[in-house]
């Protein structure tokens, strides 16, 4: 791999604000890359949205960062991890990463191969059954139980995360989960890990969550050692989160991306700007 391309950035999209999780854990793990991240905030909810949708959207958020130069796309969203992966594949030429496989094997190896593991995700997600068939794959005899959750996304969103509404939520959502007494729960939405405390007391500490958004940096880690692909360059100094060897894009309301970044990571982008992603799907087949 010519050392040009190595030192590319890789590119991380989501819906919008959530995969801020995603990013700060990859920051964390692989301190020499950059990254270019794209929120889809003009879009926003993918969770409950058709799979034709969530696959255009997918495409265009993917093309859009392909065009900017990336070495290796991680896509963040669940959502589109469990909807739209193979199209994103078939159409761009690079490594892709999504967060559903790393989750799930990462559920199995802390729950163990006969173990009871639980899903929380958003609807779309559940239907899909992704998180269902990526913990089978890693062992046939775990037992399984999903529940959708669409209301943790905007009670992140809006930092609520120690509200007796967001307990009382969480008790609807989660009694199934708790009755089922699983080992492990994957955080199956970008959201999630922001409502942690609430989710862990509400299952009961002896419950281990799961957060997607590590393990899939773990293993992308491991791709870019894999692939020859690991950037050589050591920053010069400290990285910080959204420092301006990151850049940010969004398709609307950069503003308000900026302060619920600040919410969800302590600093908001020094980069940030607004942009269309409309019709960018349609480019790689001119
Ligand atoms: N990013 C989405 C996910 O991880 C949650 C928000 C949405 O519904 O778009 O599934």
């Amino acid at each position: 791999m010519n050392q040009e391309h190595k030192e590319l950035p890789i590119g991380i999209f989501d819906s919008g604000v959530g995969g801020l999780t995603v990013y700060r854990a990859l920051h964390d793990r692989l301190p020499n890359e950059r990254f270019i991240y794209l929120g889809d905030t003009a879009r926003v909810p993918y969770g409950t949205k058709s799979l034709a949708t969530v696959e255009r959207y997918a495409l265009e958020n993917s093309q859009f960062l392909t065009s900017r130069g990336i070495k290796m796309l991680v896509v963040a969203c669940n959502t589109a991890s469990a909807l739209a992966l193979p199209k994103i594949r078939e159409a761009i030429g690079i490594d892709v990463v999504g967060v559903i496989g790393p989750g799930g094997r990462r559920a199995v190896e802390v729950a163990g191969s006969k173990g009871r593991i639980a899903v929380a995700a958003t609807e779309a997600t559940v239907l899909s059954n992704a998180y269902a068939d990526a913990i089978r794959r890693a062992s046939p005899d775990a037992e399984l139980i999903q529940a959708e959750c669409p209301l943790f996304v905007p009670l992140a969103e809006e930092g609520w995360t120690s509200e007796p509404e967001t307990f009382s939520i969480a008790e609807k959502y989660l009694a199934g989960i708790r009755a089922f007494g699983p080992d492990a729960l994957v955080l199956g939405c970008t959201h999630y890990p922001i409502l942690r405390d609430v989710i862990q007391q509400t299952v009961g500490a002896n419950v281990k969550l799961i957060d997607s958004g590590e393990a899939t940096a773990v293993e992308v880690a491991e791709l870019l050692e894999a692939k020859n692909l690991a950037s050589a360059t050591e920053p010069s100094g400290k990285r910080r989160l959204c420092d301006d060897l990151d850049h940010f894009f969004v398709t609307d309301a950069a503003e308000r991306f900026g302060r619920i970044a600040e919410r969800f990571l302590g600093s908001t982008p020094s980069k940030l700007e607004a942009v269309e992603v409309f019709g960018y799907d349609k480019l790689s087949k001119q």
